[in-house]
């Protein structure tokens, strides 16, 4: 048996997921199958835990920085899992991604200025830019041949038309599982550049790539344009609660004035058990994102048969990497609310609507696959039964 399969999915009601009162306030029940918001039903890899113990075993908690030795680690992991080469000096500690997105948004843009991002994309992103006071224009990816581009043509047209002052990138995509390949991100740069954009990416779901795709930071493009890259431990390890965010910023005049800011706002200052829980997942933590990486595969694979054989009307964006998949229920014709009640109520399922990411996807819904296989197998049934019912 793998270990993943042996996790607990007795969901405790303390966690976001698997609350009875945020799930009746969104999807409309409490019972139903948590398989929304992007964490893991998984027990983290053994040495973070090992770690986290000898802190409680320790039973000190004096101040205790120490993020140099952080972003050594962050540095040599990225080597390795993605010959990726980062200075450590040009790294930032801030409390989370979306600090560090909100924090850039307000640091690199002024208020009513025009922010680009990819729809559908990750629901954050949308608030991030609105509760700035900043505008949202759309560059709308596009499907070609069943898979999810970057409409090039369009993001032209936006750069010159629009005044765009920053594009923000999810890489790995949520929720579409892209992973932009090198020639499709040199594009997308090369056009920022053009019209003098900073790009933002937002690399937090970077390790969870599929063994079919290679992944590309744009970090690698070794450029000196004000590119920004957001990353964390919290999705490749399980680490949502515990787990800081590092912004990497080239650029010496951006970094310098973003870690002003940080510094004197004193956003920086990591906790012990985030400290070194990163250390010990990624000086300790990769065989369990190895093991981690082929269960989810699997998972993925058995879902496609699956769907193939017994829901083919359902469009499934095999993902090439994170964590969620992306389901198109279009060819069912149903209207958002009923596809909502078919998921929710009948099927019992807490699945992401799709017009989280864009108002445009009302007849999508993402499913978060970061669970043991039974658990989405059920899952699967219980949507077929609630199909069945329905004679669809
Ligand atoms: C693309 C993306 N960025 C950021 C986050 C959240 O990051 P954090 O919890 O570090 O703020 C998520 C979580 O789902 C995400 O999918």
């Amino acid at each position: 048996m793998n270990i993943f399969d042996t996790i607990h999915t007795n969901y405790e009601h303390h966690f976001v997921k698997s609350n009875p009162l945020f799930l009746e306030s969104m999807f409309g029940s409490k019972d139903l199958m948590p398989l929304w918001i992007a964490d893991m039903d998984f027990k983290i890899a053994e040495p973070i835990t090992n770690e986290l113990q000898r802190l409680v075993d320790r039973g000190v908690y004096a101040y205790e920085f120490n993020p140099d030795s952080v972003f050594k680690t962050i540095s040599d992991w990225n080597f390795k899992r993605h010959q990726l080469k980062l200075e450590t000096k040009a790294f930032i500690q801030v409390s989370g991604v979306l600090t560090g997105i909100a924090l850039l948004i307000r640091e690199l843009t002024k208020e009513n200025d025009n922010i680009l991002i990819q729809t559908p994309v990750y629901h954050q992103f949308h608030k991030a830019i609105e509760t700035a006071n900043r505008k949202i224009i759309s560059n709308p990816l596009k499907v070609v041949e069943g898979k999810y581009e970057m409409d090039f043509e369009d993001l032209e047209q936006k750069l010159q038309s629009e005044n765009i002052k920053l594009i923000i990138l999810c890489n790995p995509h949520n929720p579409v599982g892209r992973v932009w390949n090198r020639k499709e991100l040199q594009k997308l740069i090369s056009l920022a550049n053009t019209y003098n954009v900073t790009i933002v990416s937002d690399e937090i779901h970077a390790d969870i790539i599929y063994s079919k795709t290679a992944f590309t930071s744009i970090a690698s493009f070794n450029n000196e344009s004000h590119i920004t890259i957001l990353g964390s431990p919290a999705k490749t390890f399980g680490m949502q609660s515990i787990s800081n965010g590092y912004l990497y910023i080239p650029n010496k005049d951006v970094f310098n004035k973003i870690k002003s800011t940080v510094s004197s706002m004193y956003l920086d200052h990591g906790n012990a058990f985030s400290t070194f829980a990163t250390i010990a997942a990624y000086t300790k933590g990769e065989a369990w994102v190895n093991e981690l990486l082929v269960y989810l595969e699997n998972s993925i694979n058995w879902i496609l048969e699956f769907l193939q054989k017994e829901i083919p009307e359902i469009t499934f964006f095999v993902p090439e990497g994170t964590y969620q998949i992306w389901l198109d229920f279009g060819n069912f014709n149903l209207s958002e609310e009923a596809l909502k009640e078919l998921i929710f109520s009948e099927a019992q399922l807490a699945l992401t609507p799709g017009t989280w990411f864009s108002k445009d996807h009302s007849q999508f819904m993402r499913m978060n696959i970061a669970t043991p296989l039974s658990n989405i197998q059920e899952a699967f049934y219980r949507l077929r039964r609630a199909l069945d019912e329905k004679s669809l």
